[in-house]
């Protein structure tokens, strides 16, 4: 991976953050060549509990810097969740890089962090986030109230997104008239809005059941393809790990091994991100 891919690693500020997914939807068709993913370079993030301090990421790198869906695995308390919220500019680190989409996430300060979480970034978490009180539709569109950025395209994006994902017949109405399958499709329509580069998912199938998890993973597969958008996905499911394209595994708050999931089934690819280091 080259550096030249990372540019501009200390730009913070909003016009950064709106032009990274225009460069990085400007590419040919395949091309992936403009493509700013994910750098994470000897990041540490500890907690305090009480007196007692718990290294949840312990010099962490990670490289990613083409499209697609791409899984995170590791045993309970491996980091996993710790690293999403790096990236996602949820939580700092103690030390180390992090750069998402070209912009160093670990040096913005709040007011960049807010815009770089609206438009710089997609998170989709297990439990949907989905306001009560609204419908499908405008809970998609409430990144861009929250934004000021109300607007009719705004407004046909997020129909066609709801469309796209197979929930258009269901945009006017409330989540609880909807299934957990058809929220989490609402809140990947949320996340999506502002086109960003990356999206993070933390166990996104953990409320579903095996039927809309699997196809909550074809989905996703499909639509990192095909947008051009690097999907992070945190999973303990061999059959989710199976849609990814590359499989990083951690232990103890770091990436113990990383590789491409092609020719490997379900059950192999459980087998080899639970085996043993060194085997
Ligand atoms: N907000 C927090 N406060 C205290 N400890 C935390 C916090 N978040 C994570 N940890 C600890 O950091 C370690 C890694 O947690 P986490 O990133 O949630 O792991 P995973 O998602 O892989 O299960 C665990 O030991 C966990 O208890
Ligand atoms: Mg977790």
């Amino acid at each position: 991976m080259t550096e030249a891919r990372i540019r501009s690693p200390d730009s913070t500020n909003c016009d950064s953050v709106s032009s990274l997914h225009t460069q990085s939807n400007d590419s040919e068709p395949g091309s992936t060549s403009t493509f700013r993913g994910i750098s994470v370079r000897k990041a540490n993030k500890s907690y305090r509990i009480g007196s007692r301090s718990v290294q949840a990421v312990r010099d962490l790198d990670l490289e990613i810097h083409e499209p697609g869906l791409v899984g995170v695995m590791g045993p309970s308390g491996s980091g996993k969740s710790t690293l999403l919220h790096l990236l996602g500019g949820l939580d700092r680190p103690d030390s180390g890089e992090i750069v998402v989409g070209g912009s160093r996430v670990d040096r913005m300060d709040e007011s960049a962090l807010t815009m770089f979480r609206r438009h710089g970034i997609g998170i989709i978490f297990q439990q949907f986030n989905l306001l009560a009180s609204m419908t499908a539709l405008e809970n998609v569109l409430l990144p861009g109230v929250l934004d000021g950025a109300e607007s009719e395209s705004l407004e046909d994006r997020a129909r066609s997104l709801l469309e796209d994902l197979g929930v258009g017949e269901r945009m006017h109405h409330r989540p609880d008239a909807l299934s957990g399958g058809e929220q989490q499709r609402v809140a990947i329509a949320r996340a999506l809005l502002f086109e960003p580069p990356v999206v993070l998912a933390d166990e996104p199938t953990g409320a579903l059941d095996s039927a809309a998890s699997d196809r909550l993973w074809r989905l996703l597969e499909e639509l990192s393809n095909e947008r051009k958008v690097l999907v992070l996905m945190v999973t303990h499911e061999p059959a989710a790990a199976a849609h990814c394209r590359r499989l990083f595994i951690l232990r103890d708050g770091k990436v113990a091994d990383e590789f491409d999931t092609e020719g490997l089934d379900a059950a192999r690819l459980a087998h080899r991100a639970t085996r043993p280091l060194g085997t």
